[in-house]
């Protein structure tokens, strides 16, 4: 089975402290995870450390970066780069995540970059895809999507891509409690599928883990997740929370 994958993405919330006591309650709740299940919590950059020691020997069990910036280094007060994030032993950085894109004007172009140099350094990008509401109204979501993954990752080879997260993500349905159907994300995911298929082989795109994202909680988790193309859930909200998110992990195909 491919990797399945409960990531949480706490955003810019939390204290160290509180983020620690949710740390742990999630890991103290949950003792059995499948061979094939993965949990993967994106924590601020502070917190990296500290979250790497509080995870360090538990199986299936990682941190990751939510962002890294898309040069190696230099005069960029205030960036993280990629060899700091391999440097302290992260596997994992989420990459183009829809409030990046939005809000700090991150391009396709400047995301082929961070995805490169993650790869360069054995880290694994969480690279997330989606479209707004404007484009899912006037039915274009797939060629958008197919869009953004042409311009980031399509210049990958076959083992490079074979490396990759890919996280579908609705823009519509991000932080707003409108979950996409689980028929939409797995029409979504069997067409990304599909594309990577055209490009790289079955074999391949069979190989890849697709993430869902958008509201994705406790309650709609396990109905979500058991699409055949849907392959865990990056979460928001409901990852702030230690219950919610335990069920959200249960909620993983076994
Ligand atoms: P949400 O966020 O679960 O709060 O909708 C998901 C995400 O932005 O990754």
């Amino acid at each position: 089975m491919r990797k399945q994958i409960a990531a949480a993405n706490w955003k810019m919330n939390k204290t160290l402290s509180e983020g620690m006591s949710l740390l742990n309650d999630i890991l103290s709740a949950n003792q059995t995870l499948g061979s094939d299940q993965h949990i993967i919590f994106a924590v601020p950059y502070p917190y990296l450390i500290p979250a790497q020691n509080a995870v360090s020997g538990q199986q299936n069990i990682a941190i990751a970066a939510q962002n890294c910036h898309h040069k190696t280094s230099g005069a960029f007060t205030g960036e993280v780069s990629v060899d700091m994030l391999e440097s302290i032993d992260i596997k994992y950085v989420v990459i183009g995540h829809s409030e990046r894109r939005e809000y700090f004007a991150e391009s396709n172009e400047m995301l082929a970059e961070k995805t490169d140099l993650c790869l360069a350094k054995g880290i694994t990008p969480i690279f997330c895809c989606g479209e707004p509401l404007s484009i899912r109204e006037a039915g274009t979501e797939n060629q958008y999507v197919e869009q953004q993954l042409n311009q980031s990752l399509f210049h990958l080879d076959n083992q490079q891509i074979e490396k990759i997260v890919i996280a579908y993500e609705p823009i519509w349905a991000i932080g707003t409690g409108k979950t996409a159907t689980s028929a939409q994300a797995q029409e979504m995911h069997a067409h990304l599928r599909q594309v990577i298929a055209s490009k790289y082989g079955h074999e391949t795109a069979e190989k890849i883990s697709l993430l869902y994202g958008g509201s994705v909680k406790g309650a709609n988790a396990s109905e979500i997740f058991s699409q055949p193309d849907v392959d865990g859930g990056l979460v928001g909200g409901a990852s702030l929370v230690a219950a919610e998110f335990v069920q959200v992990i249960n909620g993983l195909k076994s």
